[in-house]
């Protein structure tokens, strides 16, 4: 079969990112522009700020793609976007601006799903086989996928409340240590001893996972601390916070994996870059010979290379949109 160059957009939350990927697997180049700086003023992202920032940055992104890959458009065969899930303002550049591409170039559109991208992140790494669960771990997601095949997803489970990546950020706000808090606190985590005693949430037979009674703990223990007067450490906080995180996620995907008889774990999202998760995972899948898959950290934020990737597989499965292609802000992927 032909090679296949993909140009894609992501704009679904506070990065701009344009990606022009080959046949699903390789980066030919990809531009990101970060707007963590302008949402660090305001400890989270501020959505209409995101979707101004965007509009300022899409078409640079774009251009700037093309000239770093040395592509002009007609060396280009197919537009992705991510139409959802995501902030609405913010989805919906992304989505005018490959509408607008796919009509003036007359180019296939395809629409991607963002948590399909962050799985398809890994197979910029290593060509994914099936069957396979695929632990997404994110800012707004915590799902446990079954994958039998190519691109077909069944979640077998999910948080019941909040993400763990919203948990990261959250605690990281009561400690004062800024935003996003995944990466500070997983730092903060790997020089502290674990000294706070924080309950283990969910820790039942199911397959899904609660962070909200965790959550409060860690802003109950703060408080407490702060009317006692009592000083408290950080970075004990940080490595008792996540010893918990990583207990429970760890307990549930090798669960998974055994129930389900796979031998393959895939991990995805923003949180896959947390680096105790990782070791963790890769040693107990070491221990049990389970295949782990892992993006690079270039790839596990959000980014237009692994929405690049997924579109492959999406336009191989029929996922063509339109010009009435839309923005859906709670898409689900199952
Ligand atoms: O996938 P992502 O870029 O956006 C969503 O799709 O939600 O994930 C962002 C989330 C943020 O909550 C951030 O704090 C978290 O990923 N994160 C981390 C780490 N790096 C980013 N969480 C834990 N440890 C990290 N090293
Ligand atoms: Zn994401």
């Amino acid at each position: 079969m032909k090679d296949m160059y993909i140009l894609a957009i992501e704009s679904s939350c506070d990065e701009t990112s344009c990606a022009i990927v080959k046949n699903g697997e390789e980066d030919i180049a990809t531009i990101t522009m970060s707007q963590i700086d302008i949402h660090t003023l305001y400890g989270g992202v501020v959505p209409e700020i995101a979707s101004r920032e965007h509009v300022k940055c899409i078409t640079l992104v774009i251009e700037e793609c093309l000239k770093k890959a040395n592509f002009t458009m007609d060396m280009i065969d197919a537009i992705a976007v991510t139409y959802g899930p995501g902030l609405v303002g913010s989805l919906l550049v992304g989505v005018e601006a490959a509408k607008t591409l796919s009509l003036v170039y007359n180019k296939p559109l395809i629409k991607v799903n963002h948590m399909a991208g962050h799985i398809y992140a890994n197979n910029l790494t290593k060509k994914m086989e099936y069957p396979l669960v695929a632990l997404v771990i994110s800012g707004g997601h915590t799902d446990l996928m079954y994958m039998k095949d190519e691109y077909t997803f069944e979640k077998i489970g999910g948080t019941l409340d909040d993400a763990v990546g919203e948990c990261y950020d959250k605690v990281a706000r009561v400690i004062g240590v800024g935003y996003p808090g995944g990466p500070v606190i997983d730092k903060m985590a790997s020089i502290g001893k674990h000294e706070y005693s924080l309950p283990l949430p969910l820790k039942d037979d199911s397959y899904n996972f609660s962070f909200s009674g965790l959550k409060s703990a860690v802003i109950n223990l703060a408080h407490n601390c702060e009317q006692r007067g009592e000083e408290l450490n950080k970075e004990n906080l940080a490595t008792s916070f996540q010893d918990v995180v990583i207990e429970i996620i760890s307990k549930k995907t090798m669960k998974a994996l055994h129930d389900y008889n796979v031998k393959r774990l895939v991990v995805a999202g923003g949180v896959s870059a947390n680096k105790g998760i990782r070791n963790k995972l890769i040693e107990l899948c070491k221990e049990e010979n389970i295949d782990i898959s892992v993006p690079d950290f270039k790839y596990c934020t959000d980014n237009a290379t692994m929405i690049g990737a997924a579109a492959y597989f999406a336009y191989m499965h029929g996922d063509i949109a339109d010009e009435n292609l839309n923005a859906v802000p709670n898409l689900n992927l199952v």
